[in-house]
């Protein structure tokens, strides 16, 4: 499965892909990076492991809706299976990324349909959550809105700051995104005019991934 992967910082999503196809565990090819950051770390993680990497300035664009067209040009000029927003901090144009539908996904820090957006960690603790987590869903028009594939949980303690959520959630994080890319990936998971099917059935919630690095159906 070629793979392009959108990213606007650190990378560290980007890392476990890459990680995640050389050990084998991802049968995946990271084909390009994209980026509308310069000094974006995700950048410079692509070029050491010698993926193309490509910067596009937002700036050198009128109207928002140019760059996107612009950035999916180039995602098109790749040919992905599958395009993986990986820390794209950037509202897409619905128009832009419409043939991608089904073939685009997001990981998000919130169990969606909670806290959509920014400052995820934050709202989980002001609400006085008990779980926190993560989220690999499909993108559509509606911000952090498409249909879930799976999900990661984390409990929130009493000691929890936003910094320990993040950092406690980010190497499960890495975790659920390789695990969703690889039902994509071996075509057991797919996005259907019925919603998400796994093993050609529909999903009634989204998959959890489970202590042992694997997605599961939960129990109802
Ligand atoms: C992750 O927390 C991801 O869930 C969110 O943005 C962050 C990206 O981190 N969408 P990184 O750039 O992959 O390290």
């Amino acid at each position: 499965m070629r793979v392009v992967v959108l990213a606007s910082g650190r990378g560290s999503n980007l890392e476990a892909l890459i990680a995640a196809a050389r050990d084998r565990q991802l049968p995946i090819r990271i084909v390009g990076v994209l980026s509308d950051k310069a000094n974006a770390r995700a950048l410079e993680i692509a070029r050491n492991a010698g993926i193309p990497a490509i910067h596009l300035d937002p700036r050198a664009f009128g109207q928002r809706a140019d760059f996107d067209k612009a950035l999916f040009a180039q995602v098109a000029g790749l040919q992905p299976d599958l395009v993986v927003l990986a820390g794209f901090m950037r509202i897409l144009d619905p128009a832009a990324f419409g043939p991608w539908l089904g073939r685009i996904i997001n990981i998000h820090p919130s169990l969606l349909p909670k806290y959509p957006g920014l400052h995820t960690h934050r709202r989980a603790l002001e609400a006085g959550d008990r779980w926190h987590g993560a989220s690999v869903h499909f993108v559509t028009a509606e911000l952090d809105g498409g249909p879930v594939i799976g999900q990661v949980c984390i409990d929130i303690g009493s000691d929890d700051t936003e910094q320990t959520l993040a950092s406690r959630l980010l190497g499960r994080e890495h975790r659920l995104l390789v695990a969703c890319i690889g039902l994509l990936a071996s075509g057991r998971a797919a996005w259907t005019a019925t919603g998400v099917e796994l093993d050609g059935l529909p999903l009634r919630q989204p998959l959890r991934l489970g202590d042992d690095g694997q997605l599961a159906v939960q129990a109802e």
